[in-house]
């Protein structure tokens, strides 16, 4: 299949690239480089360097060139400068996503895969999650996201789209030969954080919360492995049929939390890795996981990473050979 990549140079598109290359599908990356990194696209893929809102550039892309479907990667993913300024959000992941999809319309491209996000829940009424659970989100960035799934239902019924929201939890780990991972500049994730500890990029890790109503007072969290991210996704694009609209968690089920994280890290690392208490992180709730059984039945989806030392450790790996994300290369 003739598949066009949005954000293809980012953490889970890379590596998303990577599998559908893998899977002998012909792969074109449409990404600016603001926020991924050339290094990190496949050999194998054409990478288009443009940004959605260039639409000359993007019809360019895409008129006569037989694409039949589209994964759309690209957005913006910081929950507390969703909050800071919306606008930016609303533009980029709204405005573009109708952009892209009105090009699909004209070009009739009926298969979509979409990056959609368990922020879409905002705070259960309880875990795990099911994919029918009210969706509340309490956050910008979950609002956007939310509102182009319901733009891929109406696309289902009035235009024949054929689409997929995949709702990621925590995308975390890095491919198992070492090669690409995750590298956001500035950084907020939690994994790579507690390991530039490890690496003595910083002093200690701040743990955002010690008093949520959780077992051990801190965050619970699913983080998933991108590799399996990247399974899902072609999974989902494989069997995408046109004029339908599906929804899935990808998640492991298992909740970790962020004291967990730093067990696992510890012992993955061998260092003590410091950490204090900080206030809450504003917009976190307390605990999300998923109930990935839809996933698995409907697609016959399974994680390979169910340890999140496996998942740590894939991730330490990819630091340690690229301290500097891939600058270091
Ligand atoms: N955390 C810390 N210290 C840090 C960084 C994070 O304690 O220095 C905590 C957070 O408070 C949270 C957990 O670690 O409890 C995970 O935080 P991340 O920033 O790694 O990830 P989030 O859960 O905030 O974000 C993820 C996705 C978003 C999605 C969001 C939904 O990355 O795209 O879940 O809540 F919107």
């Amino acid at each position: 299949m003739k598949i066009l990549v949005t954000g293809g140079a980012g953490y889970v598109g890379s590596h998303c690239v990577r599998g559908l290359c893998d899977a002998d599908h012909e792969v074109v990356v449409y990404d600016d480089l603001r926020a991924g990194h050339r290094e990190a696209v496949d050999k194998r893929a054409t990478l288009v360097e443009a940004g959605l809102a260039d639409l000359p550039v993007l019809e360019k892309t895409v008129k006569g060139a037989g694409f039949e479907a589209v994964m759309h990667f690209a957005a913006s993913l910081d929950v507390g400068e969703s909050v800071k300024h919306p606008l930016d959000y609303y533009e980029n992941n709204m405005v573009n996503t109708v952009r892209l999809l009105r090009v699909m319309e004209q070009h009739q491209i009926t298969k979509f895969v979409f990056s959609s996000t368990c922020a879409i829940y905002g705070i259960p009424e309880s875990v795990p999650i099911t994919e029918v659970m009210s969706q509340s989100p309490i956050n910008p960035y979950g609002h956007t996201k939310l509102a182009m799934e319901w733009a891929m239902r109406d696309s289902a019924v009035g235009w024949g789209l054929g689409c997929c929201a995949l709702r990621y939890f925590n995308a975390a780990g890095a491919a198992s030969d070492g090669t690409l991972g995750e590298d956001h500049d500035p950084e907020l994730h939690l994994i790579p954080i507690v390991l530039q500890v490890a690496l003595g990029q910083r002093e200690k890790v701040r743990i955002y919360g010690v008093d949520y109503p959780t077992h051990d007072g801190t965050c619970v969290r699913d983080y998933t492995h991108v590799e399996d991210l990247a399974s899902a996704h072609l999974l989902a694009i494989e069997s995408q049929q046109t004029g339908c609209f599906r929804c899935f968690n990808v998640g492991t089920g298992v909740g970790s939390t962020v004291k967990d994280i730093l067990e696992a890290a510890r012992e993955v690392t061998g260092h003590p890795i410091p950490a204090k208490p900080a206030p809450r992180r504003p917009g976190d709730p307390p605990e999300l996981y998923a109930d990935p059984t839809e996933i698995m039945s409907k697609l016959g989806w399974k994680p390979k990473y169910t340890d999140i030392r496996q998942t740590v450790r894939t991730a330490w790996q990819w630091h340690q050979a690229h301290p500097h994300g891939f600058q270091s290369e």
